[in-house]
């Protein structure tokens, strides 16, 4: 059996969430719309899920919009409320993942004006780049990654909200990685909305939300009256309530986790670094407590992914969504990384079911692979 250490890409559920979901699979689940008490009790498990959610998030329950992920969730902000009749711009960031960039493309192919923020070497947006294309921008959106999927580098986002005109600009975080991993409370920041997607936080896949308090210009999935008319389709009920566990035990173990979490990263990355010549990329920054993005100046990327596959572990390089393509990270781009040693990157990141042994074990695999070169290349690279 494996070692898995990919849960920035995909965590495997909590048991209580397994067991929480069991009743809506296993039983006559209602359609939540529908008057009769089957369909009453799937809106009341519905209604809980989502007073979860904003417990976690300290958000009110109204704002919370289900949807079939992150995915859906940016898309839904982006094509949902941004004015495309506007010359007002869209400001994002060069380090977003694609599920923000691509439907900005396709704003931007329909007349609206996006401005994407460069990043600093370590990983967050550049700050003082920024201010000149930030400031007095009129911008009616700023859009910005909470910690990035493939560094977990942190970003500067409320030092970048007091750059905007907070009466006009409506400002939104992808935040599916951070959210479960570090506390986010809404109540207490400068932010209108944010997305996220239940498969990193330990619920099912294929469920997310998207939390904001105005209604879309635009819907992304019109149909039915569901979501407060925001989203049209028959609730995913039994995933719905998957959300709202894993929300609850991610509050619940929030201190724990982010302990056990540092303590796993922190072990492993004083162990790479015995390693001549190994790089984490975004170290200095802010970072999410799980996530490791590395580079071996001996390996390429994919080579050491299917050498350590071969060997038991399992590791991503980079943004699952890119893994099949071999070309070198967009944000280790935008950081200014060297198109070689970009494609050497390789994402560590640990979970809860992960313990201090499968860091060592990594590590010691890691140390192996690099002593069995030929002592002439590592030399070289080293
Ligand atoms: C930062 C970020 N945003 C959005 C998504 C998309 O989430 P989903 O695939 O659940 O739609 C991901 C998934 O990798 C992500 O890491």
């Amino acid at each position: 059996m494996s070692i898995y250490l990919d849960h920035n890409a995909t965590s495997p559920m909590h048991p209580d969430v397994i067991e929480a979901m069991m009743p809506f699979l296993q039983n006559p689940v209602g359609n939540p719309s529908s008057l009769h008490s089957f369909g009453r009790m799937a809106r009341s498990a519905v209604e809980s899920a989502r007073a979860e959610v904003a417990q976690l998030l300290g958000c009110d329950s109204a704002a919370v919009i289900f949807t079939s992920g992150g995915t859906e969730a940016n898309n839904l902000l982006l094509k949902g409320y941004v004015d495309r009749g506007s010359k007002r711009p869209v400001i994002s960031s060069r380090i977003e993942h694609s599920s923000v960039l691509e439907p900005l493309r396709q704003l931007q192919s329909e007349g609206v004006e996006v401005i994407l923020l460069d990043s600093g070497p370590d990983g967050q947006v550049d700050l003082e780049a920024a201010r000149p294309l930030v400031e007095n921008s009129d911008a009616q959106l700023l859009s910005i990654i909470y910690a990035n999927n493939e560094t977990g580098v942190i970003q500067p986002l409320q030092a970048l909200v007091e750059m905007v005109d907070r009466e006009t600009c409506l400002i939104h975080s992808d935040a599916t990685q951070a959210i479960g991993k570090i506390p986010l409370d809404l109540s207490q920041m400068a932010i209108d909305a944010v997305s996220f997607s239940a498969h990193k936080l330990r619920g099912p896949q294929g469920v997310g939300a998207l939390v904001v308090n105005s209604k879309p210009r635009q819907l992304l999935i019109s149909g039915g009256d569901q979501e407060n008319r925001r989203r049209g389709g028959t609730e995913n009920v039994a995933g719905i309530v998957g959300l709202g566990k894993a929300a609850q035990m991610a509050r619940l173990e929030m201190d724990h986790k982010h302990h056990h979490l540092t303590q796993l990263r922190d072990a492993f990355e004083a162990m790479l670094a015995d390693i001549p010549g190994s790089i984490v990329f975004g170290q200095q920054a802010p970072r999410l407590p799980n996530t490791t993005y590395f580079a071996l100046p001996y390996y390429h990327g994919e080579t050491l992914l299917m050498e350590l596959d071969r060997a038991g572990f399992a590791l991503s390089s980079g943004s699952a969504c890119h893994s099949a393509v071999t070309e070198p990270s967009h944000v280790l781009k935008a950081m200014g990384v060297d198109d070689n040693l970009a494609l050497n990157a390789v994402r560590v990141s640990f979970g809860m079911d992960n313990s201090l042994q499968d860091a060592e074990q990594l590590a010691a695999r890691l140390q192996q692979l690099v002593d069995s070169l030929p002592a002439v290349i590592r030399q070289a690279a080293g």
